[in-house]
């Protein structure tokens, strides 16, 4: 069945031809609960360019919003700035539907493109500082490596003043408004932070070598346009700028979490505590329990916090499995100037709140503990007292 889409005017030649996916909450493990788009730009110059893709599934999508603007239903050039697959998915069809007389990526998503699609299909290299004519205007190509994969790139399109940024200042939000100043500005702010706490945290020294790459660049820049999320235009494009640097930096945290999980109810208790413990020292605290909050909820919190406690019990000699999988996702993602306490409940052998300990070691967070807070079994009051004390003693320090 044919699908009937719209593109939407982005300037007077460039049109947004991507989806809209309402409907997805899990994106490779990161909950996205209000959805995403796959943003992807025509830009109708003498050569008819197609920036990036959109999913597989969503092709078809692309295809009719293409039509509706482009009748014929050919392209000259199809450019991709990054080959994961929600961007990369519909190339095959693409060059199969819209016929493009030559397909460019970064050199190494020439690379990756032919890993992922074959290496008959004819991919040309541009580098950092290549330009394209399309006629009357012109890309230029700036590589953005591990912004968040190794063939990322951006492009600037000269006359139009639109800076293709790919990954990067995008957020997930499925929205029917393709401009971030048509909407509410606690919106953009929640989910910027968590996409960049999600997907870009990582790469924050590369962040910020991008951001001060950018202006020596002479970029003109009235509109960001993300692969996904709403653009950024006018005065606005300086928002997710700001944001990025003060996210990469992440110097200027001032609130305190606890995240746990509990089988009986006592290391939810010692998390009460110490939050407890850690509001009487003046941060403000947000609790989270991974039977309630999904690890990317507690992702985004870790960009904000200075202060983290980790509670797990233990089970059959290991880690809770919620705050196994907490560990992992929050190692990869490399938080900085984070203070932490590890602490747990147990009943024979206690190994959690220890390994917990290393762990949170091993992440480069300031321990000042000598040692995991533990409990066995069920805290007492006066455990829970003391617990608490010494979580305001270690905020109370970082004051
Ligand atoms: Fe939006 Fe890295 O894919």
């Amino acid at each position: 069945m044919d699908k009937y889409l719209q593109a939407v005017k982005v300037t007077e030649n460039v049109w947004w031809v991507g989806a809209i996916d309402w409907n997805i909450r899990n994106f490779h493990g990161y909950s996205t609960t209000r959805g995403t788009t796959y943003n992807a730009f025509l830009i109708l110059d003498e050569k008819v360019t197609l920036i990036d893709t959109v999913k597989a599934p969503f092709f078809d999508e692309m295809y009719a919003r293409i039509l509706s603007v482009l009748p014929a239903g050919k392209i000259d050039y199809l450019v991709s700035l990054h080959s994961e697959m929600d961007h990369s998915g519909a190339i095959p069809r693409a060059v199969a539907m819209l016929q493009p007389e030559r397909i460019f990526a970064s050199p190494m998503g020439v690379k990756t493109m032919g890993e992922h699609f074959g290496k008959t299909l004819p991919v040309e290299a541009l580098a950092t500082g290549d330009k394209l004519s399309l006629g009357n205007e012109n890309l230029s190509f700036v590589e953005t490596k591990m912004l968040h994969w190794p063939d990322s790139m951006a492009a600037y399109l000269d006359t139009a003043k639109i800076l293709f940024s790919q990954d990067a200042f995008g957020m997930h939000l499925a929205s029917s408004e393709l401009f971030a100043d048509r909407m509410p500005a606690w919106q953009l702010e929640t989910e910027a932070e968590k996409y960049f706490a999600n997907i870009l945290l990582l790469q924050a020294p590369k962040i910020l070598a991008l951001l001060d790459t950018l202006p020596t660049l002479n970029f003109d820049i009235d509109i960001i346009a993300p692969d996904h999320g709403p653009l950024w235009r006018g005065e606005q494009c300086a928002l997710p700028l700001a944001n990025y640097r003060k996210w990469a930096l992440q110097e200027e945290k001032d609130r305190a979490m606890v995240v746990y999980d509990s089988m009986w109810g006592s290391t939810g208790a010692m998390a009460d505590a110490i939050a407890d413990g850690f509001r009487s020292a003046g941060f403000p605290v947000d609790v989270y329990n991974l039977q309630a909050c999904d690890r990317s909820e507690v992702m985004t919190a870790v960009l904000n916090s200075r202060i983290i406690a980790m509670g797990s019990p233990t089970m059959n000699n290991q880690l809770y499995p919620t705050l196994a999988d907490m560990v992992t996702y929050m190692k990869g993602l490399k938080p900085k100037n984070m203070t932490g306490i590890a602490f747990g409940s147990f009943g024979w052998s206690g190994e959690a709140a220890k390994t917990l300990h290393a762990a949170m070691q091993e992440m480069g967070f300031n321990m000042p503990l000598p040692g995991a807070l533990a409990v066995k079994y069920v805290p007492e009051k006066e455990d829970l007292e003391n617990i608490s004390k010494q979580a305001r003693k270690v905020a109370e320090d970082l004051r």
